[in-house]
């Protein structure tokens, strides 16, 4: 059985073309960039994009099975739809990478009056819905993978950890449930070789809320070396976010997302279903800064 890794190069992506490779499977991995893919020898790398569906037909030749990257910006790409192309060619199952926000009811956040994060998720919710549903209206079988806030988001702080160890950021107590990509990628990978999770949406976090101040704790402990956390002010966060070239509109949902998490996990409350698939507790925030470390050395 022939599986397609569609991001495979991604943060999720590359942990699951590992993850079916030593599960014996036979894996394609699609890549705008072959040569510097560094992926196992195993897999059959193919250059393909989302965005050029002159290059899907060489992707999908022969593919059963395919983990979808959410290329979600534009799902009605000229030239027919990735999708409904991958099941012209013969895929008869998606474990779609998505996002909780497609979970959620539009409620979202609980205050109000965060008004930019509020059209942030609803963004969000839209776009990576619309993927699923693509997905879904097509008859094939599929199983939508809703990761929370990915631990990933952590690397923004890797320079100035690695250059300066200190991490500025306003809000300490705010935080999230993060999510280590390696769940996601272990649950894809029983999404995709089990019968089990067809037809099911799984929304995926981490066991608890891990506050700012607590990460970067964990990062220290990690590297085994003192982190220094520099509480900025919300303008000083603005200033310092668009020096590093986050755009002006980007930045103020991003501070608003830490006032919504201030008191609890705020939109992203944790989940224990990576507990009720495995058996096992998700990954805790200290093992995945025990497996980045050398991100932030
Ligand atoms: N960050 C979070 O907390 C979070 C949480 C939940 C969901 N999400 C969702 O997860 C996704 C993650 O995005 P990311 O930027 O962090 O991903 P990423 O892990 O950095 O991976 C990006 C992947 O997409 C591939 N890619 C990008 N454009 C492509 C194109 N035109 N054609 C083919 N492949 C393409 C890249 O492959 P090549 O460069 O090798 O071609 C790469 O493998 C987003 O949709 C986001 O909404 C994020």
């Amino acid at each position: 059985m022939r599986i397609l890794v569609t991001g495979a190069t991604g943060n999720i992506g590359r942990g699951l073309v590992h993850q079916l490779v030593e599960a014996g499977q036979e894996v394609r991995a699609m890549t705008r960039r072959p040569q510097a893919a560094r992926l196992p020898a195993a897999v059959d790398v193919r250059y393909g994009d989302f965005e050029r569906p002159d290059t899907w037909s060489g992707v999908l030749d022969g593919v059963e099975r395919v983990y979808l990257f959410p290329h979600i910006y534009d799902v009605t790409t000229p030239g027919g739809h990735f999708v409904d192309q991958a099941v012209r060619a013969g895929a008869r199952r998606f474990v779609v990478h998505s996002a909780a926000a497609a979970g959620f009811t539009g409620e979202e956040p609980a205050d109000q009056s965060l008004t930019y994060l509020k059209e942030h998720l609803a963004f969000e919710r839209q776009a990576h819905r619309e993927v699923e549903q693509w997905v879904e209206a097509t008859g094939a079988e599929w199983t939508h993978l809703r990761p929370g806030l990915l631990a990933v988001n952590a690397l923004d702080w890797a320079e100035s950890i690695r250059t300066e160890r200190v991490v500025r950021e306003p809000y300490p107590t705010s935080g999230y449930p993060w999510v280590h990509e390696a769940d996601i990628a272990e649950v894809a990978v029983a999404a995709l070789l089990t019968d089990e999770h067809v037809g099911n949406a799984y929304t995926l976090t981490g066991p608890a809320k891990v506050t700012h101040a607590e990460q970067v704790q964990a990062i220290a402990a990690a590297i085994d070396d003192a982190i220094r956390f520099e509480e900025l002010t919300p303008q000083q966060a603005r200033t310092h976010w668009v020096g590093n070239g986050y755009p002006a509109d980007y930045v103020d949902w991003m501070l608003e997302s830490r006032v919504d998490s201030i008191d609890d996990s705020g939109s992203v409350p944790p989940t224990n279903t990576f507990q009720q698939i495995t058996g096992r507790a998700p990954r805790s925030f200290a093992q995945w800064a025990r497996d980045h470390r050398a991100d932030f050395r």
